[in-house]
């Protein structure tokens, strides 16, 4: 056991079909469960050569996570060179919240960022759309299936939301950065992970060819080929760094700070609730 995880069984999650359709309190969560709340009988091919929008996008990424999710932290490790765990970590010390503070790691996917909470001594709790996922975490922290943008989670209960590397696979982010806004409490602190395209020209050329070749055959050798040929074209999701900034200031968020990390391959946003 390293970092609070385990691997001793299934985690244990949180069933919560109402969160696709509307908020409930935190005491309303459902009960623990053993399989998806919108299980298919049969794991759909995902759909991911055209960008995707609205509905289909979220079952394309729902359906492209369930089928990478066996393999989806060792895919992550290699084609990182293990530069997410240093970015994570960054991400968790740069929430700077006192110890035993509720953090909600949103699109928590196999429990990377909930093990860096609790390590840190916060009380992390993460949400994922992906029951694939979540069933391969590796966490002790409590899980919920549901969608980032209609949390089953009562306003001001969290000091604190993390997310890593989902912003570009969400359907929209004005209604992920409301939800974010409701859920927190004043001074509630947010460390938004994701991908970035270094500002350099020369960093960005061979940064282009890493992304777009070469990690789509690391995936397609120990994973998926779509999944990890869609990875790249997913980054066109993302808005202009002031766009976003401007986003988070209009969801009732101050000191947006966004900071660039290894070069610029990866971003960290943070900024506090407004009071
Ligand atoms: C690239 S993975 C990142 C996982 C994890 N945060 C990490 O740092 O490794 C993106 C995750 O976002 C999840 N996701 C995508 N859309 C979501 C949504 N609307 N609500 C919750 N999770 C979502 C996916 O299921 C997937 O687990």
């Amino acid at each position: 056991m390293k970092n609070g995880s385990t691997r001793t069984g299934m985690p244990k999650i949180l069933k919560c079909a109402l969160a696709t359709e509307g908020s409930v309190g935190a005491a309303g969560l459902g009960d623990v469960i053993g399989g998806p709340y919108d299980a298919d009988p049969m794991p759909r091919t995902p759909a991911l050569d055209a960008l995707p929008q609205g509905d289909e996008k979220v079952r394309a990424v729902r359906d492209m996570f369930d089928a990478i999710a066996p393999r989806y932290d060792l895919v992550n490790r290699v084609m990182t060179l293990r530069m997410d765990v240093r970015w994570r970590r960054r991400a968790v010390h740069s929430l700077a919240l006192p110890p035993k503070s509720t953090v909600i790691d949103l699109a928590c996917g196999t429990g990377d960022l909930c093990r860096e909470l609790a390590a840190a001594g916060l009380a992390p709790l993460g949400v994922d759309l992906s029951f694939g996922m979540l069933a391969a975490a590796r966490t002790d922290a409590p899980l919920v299936q549901g969608d980032a943008l209609r949390l089953p989670l009562q306003a001001g209960s969290a000091d604190g939301v993390t997310c890593g590397f989902a912003l570009r696979n969400l359907v929209a982010l004005p209604p992920f950065l409301a939800e974010l806004a409701r859920v927190l409490r004043a001074g509630g602190r947010i460390a938004l992970l994701e991908v970035a395209t270094p500002p350099n020209r020369l960093m960005r050329w061979g940064h282009g060819v890493y992304f777009g070749t070469v990690v789509p055959r690391i995936g397609a050798l120990l994973s998926d080929g779509s999944a990890y040929r869609y990875l790249p074209r997913s980054v066109a999701y993302l808005p202009e760094p002031d766009d976003m900034r401007r986003m988070i200031a209009d969801a009732g968020f101050v000191d947006v700070d966004r900071r660039l990390l290894s070069g610029g391959i990866a971003q960290l946003i943070l900024a506090t609730r407004a009071r």
